[in-house]
């Protein structure tokens, strides 16, 4: 069996006698800076980590660095014997009193083993010790369960060394429709705009991922980058990537209605699906940016006046879209023809944009999909108003695709996946953005993914805020399907 993944950022105390395995566990999990060991400050203010005259300096210095990184929001990993019932309450109340969540890990390692192991090291502890925190062990095991842990891992003696094997995605998750998409929202591109957007797309279809979606905005936005960073226009781009002849599905993620007619949206995303023979997608939604809106001169009406032009528009996007030249009159919109050419080489799916009840009414009723971010509290409230709305008009929940998008900070290990959020994080506290971004190696975004789709997301779109090299993209690889 395979544990589930520790919550992060989390406190974590050690529970288990010298020589379990403990500091090994730990240094296999976690950046040394988020390990506080009692042996490790017994070196720094004493003359090594067994010089036990400085145990009370040492665990007092302890003290105070759980507090802060807890204070702090940031994962604390306590490496000590964990068997003072006082001091675990202590550092239990520091996590409640920031509400992080508080993990025991007990290491149920026999007696055999730890004094084989104690034997043959520098300075065993003697015997009799050692035999006594076997014992308390017992004990403290019992009191844990009573002490308010969110969660009491045990951890078997043949698993202590080594960190729990990666549950692969099983082969069916990977299957016909859904995968990762790359979103991209940057475009850090120097001087040679069209080789960086082609180096990123050939990267995209390299690492295998299933295709690349651009963001619609007319200025870059401060969740992305800042206002003078290049950022151009969408359908023009997508002629780009659609020109290089990959195997990537395109498509915008989202395009405001307010920006163009739905019908000059209708035309270029058929363009788009007759030029690379098929695989387009329309994300599309209400529009929420009012600066863009009054720089470039184009009206921004009210939310629900948008929310009526997103009905429009799809009903708009269809009837060009749909076989024929006939006259179309719909419940919204009446056009004198529908002569639409090239028409779409397969179909378009349109997935609406937007997390609020009014939007997920219209995906549900007008769309193919819906695209929410990937949050946990988003996807409780979204999944099961979008299936009532289903309901309400007799609609097959699997008529309508639930994607996600996803920022997730990715590094080459957990360190490089710190530095990035130090460097990514500006005035946000890093503790609280590395949870919002999920920080870590990419093999935890794949684990991650693969509970997405078994909770019923067919897609994720992936934007990373730093995306700047092909490298980036490459390293998304354990994402592919390929
Ligand atoms: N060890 C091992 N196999 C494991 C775990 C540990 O061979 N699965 C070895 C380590 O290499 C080390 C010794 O056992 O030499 C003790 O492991 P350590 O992680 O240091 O144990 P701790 O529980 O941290 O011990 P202490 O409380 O003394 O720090
Ligand atoms: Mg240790």
């Amino acid at each position: 069996m395979v544990d589930a993944p520790l919550p992060d950022p989390a406190l974590v105390v050690l529970v288990g006698p010298s020589g379990a395995g403990k500091s090994t566990w730990a240094a296999a999990r976690f950046r040394a800076q988020e390990i506080v060991a009692s042996d490790d400050l017994r070196a720094v203010v004493g003359s090594g980590p067994s010089d036990l005259g400085a145990s009370a300096d040492a665990f007092e210095l302890l003290d105070r660095i759980v507090a802060a990184r807890t204070g702090r929001g940031l994962t604390t990993v306590v490496d000590t014997l964990g068997m003072e019932p006082e001091r675990r309450r202590r550092h239990l109340g520091l996590a409640r009193a920031r509400g992080l969540p508080a993990v025991a890990v007990v290491f149920e390692t026999p007696l055999a083993l730890v004094r084989h192991r104690n034997r043959i090291r520098d300075r065993p502890v003697p015997a009799g010790v050692l035999a006594g925190q076997v014992r308390r062990l017992v004990d403290a095991a019992a009191q844990l369960r009573s002490e308010g842990w969110d969660q009491v891992r045990v951890v078997a003696p043949e698993s202590a060394a080594s960190p729990p094997p990666r549950p692969r995605s099983a082969p069916s998750s990977r299957s016909h429709d859904f995968g990762v998409i790359l979103q991209v929202s940057r475009f850090p591109w120097g001087e040679e705009p069209l080789a960086w957007l082609t180096d990123i797309a050939r990267a995209t279809d390299e690492a295998g991922l299933q295709g690349i979606a651009l963001m619609d905005h007319l200025i870059q936005i401060p969740q992305a980058g800042r206002a003078w960073e290049p950022l151009p226009e969408l359908w023009v781009t997508l002629g780009v990537l659609a020109g290089l002849g990959t195997r990537l599905r395109l498509g915008p993620l989202v395009s405001p209605v307010t920006f163009r007619p739905a019908g000059i949206t209708a035309k270029a995303a058929a363009t788009l699906d007759a030029i690379t023979g098929g695989g387009t997608f329309l994300g599309i939604g209400a529009g929420w940016w009012a600066r863009e809106h009054a720089a470039y001169g184009l009206p921004f009406p009210s939310p629900k006046e948008r929310l009526d032009g997103l009905e429009s528009a799809i009903e708009t996007i269809r009837a060009l879209w749909a076989a024929g030249t006939k006259p179309y009159a719909g419940q919204r919109v009446s056009l004198p023809e529908t002569t639409g050419y090239p028409r779409p080489a397969g179909a378009v799916p349109i997935v609406v944009g937007g997390t609020g009840a009014r939007s997920l009414r219209v995906a549900a009723r007008l769309g193919d999909g819906c695209n929410v971010p990937s949050d946990d509290a988003t996807l409780e409230r979204a999944i099961p108003l979008l299936r009532a709305e289903c309901d309400a008009i007799g609609r097959p929940h699997e008529d309508v695709a639930v994607t996600v998008l996803d920022v997730p900070v990715v590094g080459r290990d957990r360190d490089d996946a710190w530095a990035r959020v130090e460097r990514l994080r500006g005035r946000a506290p890093a503790g609280t953005f590395a949870a919002r971004h999920h920080a870590g190696p990419v093999s935890d975004h794949r684990d991650r993914y693969a509970r997405l789709f078994e909770r019923g997301v067919s897609s994720v779109f992936l934007a990373l805020p730093d995306l700047s090299t092909p490298e980036d993209v490459l390293a998304l690889e354990p994402l592919g399907s390929s």
